[in-house]
């Protein structure tokens, strides 16, 4: 027999199912509950509710685990190509050799932009936000594109948006760094695989026999599956709700991207970077920053410590600590902000303040350190992790779509004014 939840409300108690994901994970179904009881549910910041049955990505912040469909991160970014990873996040199975290829091929013939979306790029002030590019852009596809646009697409004709937009994407974010160098953009090369490609267009030559560091590209594959999902984070429900409201695939994922934007979530790789710098100009004194994180008349916070769902280790954050290492090596950088970043880490895991409250390095803690050695500077690291969590977006779009969910509508509870009377201006 299923189980169900009871809830007591005066003297009326309702049955509420109970419901248990493949993780074992369960929740209580309160959908019905307003109907019910005339009652909503309030949790402000969805700090604990369930906004969909997913498929797609599983993480248990308790112990540490994240998977995609099933494969386990860690397994992924030891073996796996970051569009592989694509692959499999977006049909669901990992891919075989003829199914990567093939994608791989498709995308690679869609890497062109529009020659007009220059002009609307061109009009961007240098020096403005990458981020704020980016959103622009993205949205912008779909005006440039009229048959995304069309009401009732088929699966496949859905399924080719999603390609354009995966290799427009890597395309958009090399003009965005070109552009704040005030060089030229590169045109893609479609014989380079997707990172190859992407790492060309942003820091090769316009000759054609440029070389791209596989040790880079290896880094960079890497940092791209780490970020490629997060079940439902902030910039991810953003996708499915703006989605629900039936709007394209392009808007729904400038919204993401807007959402990743702020510094509690994407923008915390800038911020990471930017606190190490300070933290370094100031005489590298870790003590007096984690006195300053725990003082809480000081707005300032450990930028890359603490998580909404991992209270034990990011296992992202492992996995990046390590490749940080590497590349360091492999590229012959020694880096005083790793060493401060390190040494605030093992601080903090022996503060109190840190242990009680369960704060851990997340996966931006030393992401912006392995950006900074690839070349990319601060302004650039969040719209590196949109490239990377774009094949999750799109994922999760796609599922909420196939799972036919309604638009997304929060209710509240009203605390405001009730009944008042309106005065006249000169009466006030
Ligand atoms: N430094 C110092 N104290 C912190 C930090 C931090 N980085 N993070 C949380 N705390 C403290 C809070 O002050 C609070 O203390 P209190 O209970 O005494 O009031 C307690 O820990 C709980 O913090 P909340 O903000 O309630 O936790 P929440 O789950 O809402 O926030 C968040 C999670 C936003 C990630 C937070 O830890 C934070 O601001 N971290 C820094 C920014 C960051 O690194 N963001 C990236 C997240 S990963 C990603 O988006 C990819």
């Amino acid at each position: 027999m299923s189980e169900t939840a009871q809830l007591k409300i005066g003297d009326k108690t309702y049955d509420l199912p109970v419901i248990e994901g493949t993780e074992g994970e369960k929740a209580i179904d309160i959908s019905k509950l307003r109907d019910q009881s005339g009652y909503v549910t309030l949790d402000i910041g969805y700090k604990n509710t369930g906004a969909t049955k997913s498929a797609i990505t599983f993480l248990d912040g308790e112990v540490g685990i994240l998977k995609y469909r099933g494969y386990s991160i860690e397994q992924l970014a030891e073996n796996s190509s970051f569009i592989e990873v694509a692959y499999l996040l977006i049909y669901g199975n990992l891919p075989t050799a003829e199914q990567l290829q093939a994608f791989e091929f498709e995308i690679s013939h869609h890497t062109l932009v529009h020659e007009d979306m220059k002009k609307f790029f061109d009009g961007f002030p240098s020096g403005s936000h990458p981020m704020g590019q980016l959103s622009s852009l993205i949205g912008a596809l779909a005006a440039f594109n009229p048959a995304s646009l069309k009401p009732g697409l088929t699966a496949e004709e859905v399924n080719l948006e999603i390609i354009k937009l995966i290799a427009k994407m890597s395309t958009i974010v090399s003009w965005i760094y070109k552009k704040s160098l005030g060089h030229p953009v590169i045109y893609p090369r479609n014989k380079l695989d997707y990172v190859t490609n992407f790492m060309y267009m942003t820091f090769g030559q316009r000759t054609e026999d440029t070389e791209i560091d596989p040790v880079v590209v290896s880094a960079m594959n890497k940092l791209l599956i780490l970020h490629a999902d997060h079940e439902q984070n902030c910039s991810t429900s953003t996708v499915r709700i703006v989605g629900s409201s039936d709007a394209n695939l392009y808007a729904s994922i400038s919204a993401g991207i807007s959402a990743l934007w702020g510094p509690l979530h994407g923008g915390a790789n800038q911020a990471v970077v930017e606190m190490l710098q300070q933290i370094k100009e100031d005489g590298g004194d870790t003590d007096k920053w984690i006195a300053k994180a725990k003082d809480k008349n000081d707005p300032f916070r450990l930028m890359g410590f603490g998580h909404r769902v991992y209270k034990n280790f990011d296992p992202r954050a492992k996995i990046i600590k390590k490749a940080c290492d590497d590349i360091l090596e492999k590229l012959g950088i020694n880096d005083e902000t790793l060493e401060i970043a390190k040494k605030l880490e093992e601080v903090a895991l022996n503060d109190p303040y840190f242990v009680e409250r369960k704060l851990y390095p997340n996966v931006d803690f030393y992401s912006g350190i392995i950006y900074t050695a690839l070349g990319f500077p601060t302004d650039m690291f969040t719209v590196l992790f949109a490239l990377g969590r774009l094949p999750g977006w799109i994922a999760q779009w796609k599922e909420m779509k196939a799972n036919k969910e309604p638009i997304g509508r929060p209710r509240q509870v009203y605390v405001g004014e009730t009944n008042r009377e309106y005065t006249d201006i000169k009466k006030r």
